[in-house]
């Protein structure tokens, strides 16, 4: 097996060379597929909201001999993912593989009681800000020549559940053809 066939985890598959943007990657499912990207060989970069958080993952990351680099932003605002897109563009050198939408939360109350904030900061955390990033780093994904768009959707998306009307509306799924 060629050198360029194994990578950390000694196996035939591998990402190197790729580079990734994984959102809200500091823990949970992101931090799981920041942890599997950069085993298999891909450059990756990662956001969440909290610096302290973030340093402390990529300490951790860097310890296990992952390349990983992190910036913060906060989804919900524009402009935040607009600065995220120009450091992953400067990092990544204008090309990038692959964008994983992981970043999500969810409120959970009885459907007559959600408020307009509540339901705002759903929709934009889950829906907006991830269709949003397709469409900020499009030019980037294109140059790349090789490109993945990830949305981590739910369960809850095509069954229903009490407590959860609105998360569940912002995990439907996306057409982008
Ligand atoms: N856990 C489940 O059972 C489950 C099931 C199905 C689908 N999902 C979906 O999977 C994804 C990850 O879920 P999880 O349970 O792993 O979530 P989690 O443990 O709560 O982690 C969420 C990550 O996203 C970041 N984040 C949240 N809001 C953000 C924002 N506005 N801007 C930037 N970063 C933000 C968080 O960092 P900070 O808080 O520090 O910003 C954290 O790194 C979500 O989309 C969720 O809807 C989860």
């Amino acid at each position: 097996m060629g050198e360029a066939e194994i990578n950390s985890k000694g196996k035939r598959w591998s990402l190197n060379g790729m580079t990734a943007l994984v959102t809200g990657g500091t823990r949970g499912i992101g931090q799981a597929i920041v942890e599997e990207l950069a085993g298999l060989g891909a450059v990756v970069h990662t956001c969440s909201r909290d610096q302290i958080n973030l340093d402390s993952c990529l300490k951790v990351w860097k310890s296990m001999g992952f390349k990983v680099t992190g910036s913060v932003c906060d989804l919900l605002h524009r402009e935040q993912r607009e600065n995220l897109i120009e450091t992953v563009s400067s990092v990544f050198h204008g090309k990038l593989n692959i964008l994983v939408n992981n970043a999500g939360m969810a409120i959970h109350k009885e459907a007559i009681d959600f408020t307009a904030d509540d339901i705002s900061t759903i929709m934009v955390t889950n829906f907006e800000s991830g269709y949003n990033l397709c469409q900020l780093a499009y030019p980037l994904l294109k140059a790349s020549g090789n490109e993945s768009i990830v949305f981590n959707s739910s369960i809850l998306s095509v069954v229903a559940i009490s407590l959860s009307a609105i998360y569940s509306a912002s995990k439907g799924n996306f057409q982008l053809i």
